[in-house]
């Protein structure tokens, strides 16, 4: 690599690391850094986009700036916007700015933007180079990137399991399964996400909290998707202080007297089926880029059919559940051959205190 691409590419780097920061609290917007250099090539500012509403990554490192910009060159993620949402276009200002030069990973794929922004600095005579670091800028935006090209939120699938792959016993217990310290990663891994799923079975039985106990100051929606709306009237999740909750119900099976048994701080929506794909559209148009569905067997077969699914979480636990109708991740896909089954990558694999952690996708 020459030596020009490598400091080019050293300081996109840290312009993602930034963005990274913003991690959990940026939906509906994408997670974006940006690095200004003067025109000697000097770090004179940097700035992350912190949470939806606040300034954009851009506007932050302008309003950090500790020297003149003029003649310099900006590092930026994600192609700047050029219309007005909750905050002024970045574009105006980096064409203000006299910066002369600006390094993009990778166009937005919001259709409001979509090469616009680039083409407007280009017309004001700035140097634009698009593609630097356009791997690692894929990946830590790949949920809001989908979000907005599929029009649904990005979906993982988490479960944990014994050693011989059952997620509890027949009676259907299964806590719990994992230890203590995995359990609190899942705490973490949920500040991630914008919303959790189960089904109306998961409340039922296990009555879960489904919070990041603290990880994060904006705890992730609560969601609980329902056939037939027949819900306890107590119920952690109807304790809506630290989070809050939202009851998806398929109105054509649905009992609506039950709706009753739901607090009014509780929020709820009806959909006209039981197609999961329906939920993940609802959960976009509401802002949610990630989700995380740590539903049972039943809903995880469904959610997985209907493609909601691209990312895999498992733990796995040295433990030994056995029994014929001991409860597996999933229910039957009705594969006829091998040649139908879910093939899987599997990306990360690591002892995690005494449990294995998997992360595989699609
Ligand atoms: N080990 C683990 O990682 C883990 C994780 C989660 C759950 N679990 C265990 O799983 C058991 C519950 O299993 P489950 O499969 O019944 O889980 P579930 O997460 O409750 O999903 C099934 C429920 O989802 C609702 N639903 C809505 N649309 C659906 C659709 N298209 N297809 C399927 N369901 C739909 C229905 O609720 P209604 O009945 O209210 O209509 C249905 O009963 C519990 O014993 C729990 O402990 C284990």
């Amino acid at each position: 690599m020459k030596l020009d691409n490598f400091i080019h590419k050293r300081w996109m780097i840290r312009a993602i690391r930034l963005a990274s920061l913003g991690r959990g609290f940026t939906s509906p917007n994408p997670l974006v850094g940006a690095v200004i250099l003067d025109k000697k090539g000097r770090l004179i500012s940097e700035g992350f986009h912190q949470e939806s509403g606040m300034p954009h990554a851009e506007a932050m490192a302008f309003n950090n700036l500790q020297d003149d910009p003029s003649g310099g060159t900006l590092y930026v993620n994600l192609e700047p916007c050029c219309h007005l949402g909750k905050t002024p276009p970045c574009v105006d200002r980096i064409i203000s700015s006299g910066i002369k030069k600006v390094f993009v990973s990778i166009k937005d794929p919001d259709v409001r933007v979509a090469g616009k922004g680039i083409r407007l600095l280009e017309n004001a005579g700035i140097e634009v180079n698009l593609g630097l670091c356009e791997n690692e800028a894929l990946e830590l935006n790949k949920s809001f990137i989908y979000k907005n090209l599929k029009g649904y939120s990005y979906g993982i699938l988490k479960w944990a399991m014994s050693i011989d792959g059952r997620v509890g016993l027949k009676n259907g217990k299964s806590k719990w399964i994992t230890t203590q310290e995995s359990r609190s990663l899942v705490h973490k891994i949920r500040a991630d996400f914008d919303a959790i799923i189960i089904g109306g079975n998961t409340l039922r039985k296990d009555n879960p909290l489904l919070t990041t106990r603290g990880f994060k100051k904006r705890e992730p929606l609560r969601v609980v998707f329902t056939r037939t709306l027949d819900l306890p009237s107590k119920a952690k999740l109807w304790e809506t202080e630290l989070s809050s909750t939202l009851v998806v119900y398929d109105s054509s099976t649905a009992n609506e007297g039950n709706l009753k048994r739901i607090p009014k701080n509780v929020s709820i929506e009806k959909i006209p089926s039981d197609d999961p794909k329906l939920l993940s559209r609802i959960l976009a148009e509401k802002g949610c880029n990630k989700v995380l569905w740590e539903c049972g067997p039943e809903l995880a077969t469904a959610a997985v059919k209907a493609g909601c699914i691209q990312e895999f979480i498992t733990f796995l636990a040295p433990k030994i559940i056995g029994g014929e109708n001991a409860m597996n991740p999933f229910s039957d896909f009705e594969f006829k051959s091998m040649n139908e089954v879910v093939n899987l990558n599997l990306q990360e694999i690591k002892p995690f205190s005494r449990d294995i952690f998997l992360r595989s996708f699609l």
